[in-house]
């Protein structure tokens, strides 16, 4: 196992480009098994997902090759209609496939997927809506058997919640459907509009994606295309939270600030000064920040996986914040790890009740899952003391080069 050691207290200042997104490039990676030939993705980042997929990909018989930020994929005419249940375990968004492949070859076998432990998080909606397109499943020993014996239809769908997967996972099996599917109540993501982006590249006809209303006229057939992934923006916030909390300055490039819209208004609220370009934001945090209340929600709203990030750096606050976590039933493990530094952060049912403290000082602390490594990273920065982050790997499933981003922004900081 890896450890991060960050020792706090230098103000972190520079400039930091963002790489392609991570919950954009995964379902693009299972997009392309749509349709056979060659395709080219550009901005990849260089994390752990990206090659769990390429694995996952492998065994249904496509083939990625990767040099530097381009990976390229292979897919034959046929395709092994069937993800392992050792790689689903590992990344819950394999459960993606399911779409995608009942799509293109009328069947799929998928082991039920894991993911990260924040509670229990089921895929009902994504089998309601396939279900409505004409799919039947079936769990045997684990694993999710999938057909469409009469083919996959159109339909209007609504879903329960705008869950990211489940929209994902009607879409790819959409565009293929004979005739139009209305997927209501979407999520709204930017990494979903973008996936939709691809799809129109690659011939389908999807309108609306980025709306809470997403159109599909189903196509017979789909060819490969070439893409550029849009920006990770929870990268982005990342570090501009880890600059915020060391007390400096970062400028992002390469990624739109309307992507962050309500994390970066957050961030003013609590003192920051935020500039904003087209596809660049810069970020100067104040001495210590001023509390806040938020709640996570789906995009637009705040989002959940910045969550931690956000609550590491309101433990220094001059006053006490309340978080409330809307999307997962529970998210909190990062919480014991901060009050370890010194944090006073206590739960309440959904509720995080953030009292700020003056300083937070350093200790070792477990990384849990990614961005509450990232967090505590980020209150490492602030901490008196040297913090050391075990589980480091957990960072290396969303962040390429972190460490050494940090380091090139002047933290104290190795791996
Ligand atoms: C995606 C992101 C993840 C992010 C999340 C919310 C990827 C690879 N992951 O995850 O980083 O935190 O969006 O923005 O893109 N739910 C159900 N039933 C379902 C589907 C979802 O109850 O059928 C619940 C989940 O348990 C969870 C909530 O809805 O509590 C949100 O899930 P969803 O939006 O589907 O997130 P993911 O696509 O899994």
């Amino acid at each position: 196992m890896d450890s991060i050691r960050v020792i706090g207290g230098r103000p972190l200042s520079g400039e930091v480009a963002v790489h392609g997104a991570k919950n954009a490039v995964l379902k693009h990676m299972v997009a392309m098994l749509l349709a056979p030939g060659r395709y080219r993705l550009e901005n990849v980042p260089g994390i752990l997902d990206v090659d769990i997929m390429g694995e996952v990909l492998d065994h249904v018989g496509a083939t990625c090759t990767r040099r530097e930020s381009v990976v390229e994929v292979d897919v034959p005419e046929s395709l092994n209609p069937e993800a392992p249940l050792e790689l689903v375990r590992k990344m819950r968004a394999s459960i993606l496939i399911l779409g995608a492949l009942l799509a293109r070859v009328g069947s799929a076998r998928v082991a039920l997927p894991g993911g990260d432990d924040f509670g229990s998080r089921p895929i009902g909606m994504h089998l309601d809506g396939l279900e409505q397109m004409g799919a039947v499943f079936e769990l045997r020993h684990g694993v999710l058997e999938a057909s469409a014996p009469n083919g996959l239809a159109g339909t209007d769908i609504f879903l329960e919640f705008p869950s990211v997967g489940a929209t994902e996972n009607l879409l790819l099996a959409a565009v293929l459907a004979t005739g139009k599917t209305t997927i209501g109540n979407a999520a709204r993501e930017p990494e979903l509009a973008d996936l939709a982006s691809l799809l129109n590249q690659m011939g389908a006809k999807v309108d609306g994606a980025g709306t809470s209303t997403i159109e599909v006229m189903g196509v017979p057939s789909l060819s490969p295309a070439d893409h550029k992934v849009v920006a990770d923006r929870l990268v982005a916030g990342t570090y501009a939270l880890a600059a915020a909390a060391s007390g400096g300055e970062i400028t992002v490039l390469g990624c739109d600030p309307g992507f962050l819209r309500m994390e970066l208004r957050k961030m003013q609220a609590a003192g920051c000064d935020v500039e904003r370009g087209d596809d660049w934001f810069s970020v100067t945090g104040p001495e210590r920040p001023e509390p806040q209340d938020i709640a996570t929600l789906p995009y637009p709203g705040f989002h959940t996986d910045m969550h931690p990030q956000m609550v590491a750096f309101l433990a220094r606050a001059t006053g006490t914040s309340l978080v409330t976590e809307n999307v997962y039933a529970a998210r909190f493990r990062y919480i014991g790890e901060l009050n370890r530094m010194g944090a006073d952060i206590q739960t309440d049912g959904q509720h995080v009740v953030v009292r700020g403290v003056e300083e937070l000082s350093g200790c070792e602390v477990d990384g849990c899952d990614i961005r509450a490594a990232a967090a505590l990273t980020i209150a490492g920065l602030a901490a008196e003391g040297e913090t050391i982050v075990h589980d480091a790997e957990h960072i290396d499933r969303g962040y390429d080069g972190f460490v050494d981003t940090l380091r090139n922004l002047g933290a104290d900081i190795d791996r």
